[in-house]
């Protein structure tokens, strides 16, 4: 196995960082290829790999060889491949498999990755500039691509919900409205937790098809409510508590407050605001948020945020900013009540 980073010279660690996209696309080639589903039985050579995965079978060896040297499969024996635990998470049908999420970051993710240079210059989406649209126009019109983004949302995001419901308390709340809410992962297991209450789930008409049978398929259709719409429009009344988790990080603060004014205004002066995100620490200190706040600058045009940016969003929108829930993950919980 390759040594830890942190183990390496300053040249050498600079050098494996800024070789970051090898893996990137090692690892989307396997996902791709669907290699780990076809190990799920138990080993095989790269010659069987080859042939079902129609490869070339020295080519698919050597990527095989790279992956295992960094603990993505083990050679078993002799050019017979086997899962290992990281692998695993590349199978199709695991729970929190990350394979949507390494195909989508592989093709129009790094695509747009690649353009970071003009994002920086312009402080623009690297996205837009390439696809001459904005991120979930692109998504709506590309079905395919658009469910890849809603299986990919739970490979990135969907161990963030265990930890938001360790850490914060949603009893009390009767309707809970969760706005943007995709495929429906984290509406599925608030409800689960909390049997008494109700959801209303709100996202873009292309998603919502999909939204409703994965509710149906988790025995939920009957306790949510799955409405269509834009949330730059107007957001579903009725709910005394909305949530918006990774939404307002998607957009600049004009359009971040006009989502947030018509929360305020479906909420009216009771029930509260929770957006869940990442909060951008001060000063040099590591978190995720950083590179995430890159990615939405690069893609969707948005941006992570500090706490007092989050406190100016909330007070330009209605809201008073009560709490901030840290959980176990890198996001927290920000509360807001009606101002
Ligand atoms: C980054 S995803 C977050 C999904 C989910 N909340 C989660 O945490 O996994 C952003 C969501 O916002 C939805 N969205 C984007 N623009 C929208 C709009 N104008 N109106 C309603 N939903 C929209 C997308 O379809 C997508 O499901």
């Amino acid at each position: 196995m390759e040594p830890p980073v942190t183990e390496l010279s300053p040249q050498d660690q600079l050098s494996r960082l800024s070789s970051g996209y090898w893996h990137t696309q090692a690892v989307y080639v396997a996902a791709k290829l669907g290699i780990a589903d076809a190990l799920k039985d138990g080993p095989r050579s790269a010659d069987e790999l080859a042939a079902l995965t129609q490869t070339n079978p020295r080519a698919l060896y050597r990527l095989l060889r790279a992956l295992a040297s960094i603990g993505i499969f083990v050679e078993a024996d002799q050019h017979r491949f086997a899962l290992t635990p990281m692998a695993e998470c590349l199978r199709s049908d695991v729970p929190g498999s990350v394979r949507s999420l390494a195909i989508m970051r592989g093709e129009w993710q790094y695509e747009a990755w690649g353009q970071l240079l003009y994002s920086i210059q312009t402080g623009r989406s690297a996205f837009e500039r390439i696809h001459k649209m904005p991120l979930f126009d692109y998504l709506s019109a590309n079905p395919e691509k658009g469910k890849l983004f809603d299986e990919a949302m739970t490979g990135v995001h969907g161990r963030e919900t265990s930890a938001m419901l360790d850490a914060y308390d949603f009893a009390g709340i009767s309707v809970l409205a969760d706005i943007g809410g995709g495929n429906g992962e984290v509406i599925s297991s608030i409800l689960k937790k909390y049997p008494a209450m109700r959801g209303v789930l709100f996202d873009q008409p292309s998603v919502i098809e999909r939204t409703r049978a994965n509710l149906e398929a988790a025995g939920l259709a009957a306790r949510c409510e799955v409405v269509a719409g834009n949330f730059f429009d107007d957001v579903p009344s009725g709910a005394d508590a909305y949530l918006l988790r990774h939404i307002i990080h998607d957009w600049d603060d004009e359009k971040s407050v006009a989502i947030l004014r018509n929360c305020r205004a479906a909420l009216g002066n009771r029930g509260k605001l929770l957006v869940v995100e990442g909060i951008v620490p001060p000063g040099n200190e590591a978190s995720l948020s950083k590179f995430f706040d890159l990615a939405m600058m690069v893609l969707p045009g948005g941006m992570e945020r500090t706490e007092g940016e989050y406190r100016r969003l909330f007070e330009a929108s209605g809201f008073v900013l009560t709490r901030i829930g840290p959980t176990k993950s890198w996001i927290s919980v920000i509360e807001g009540h009606p101002r």
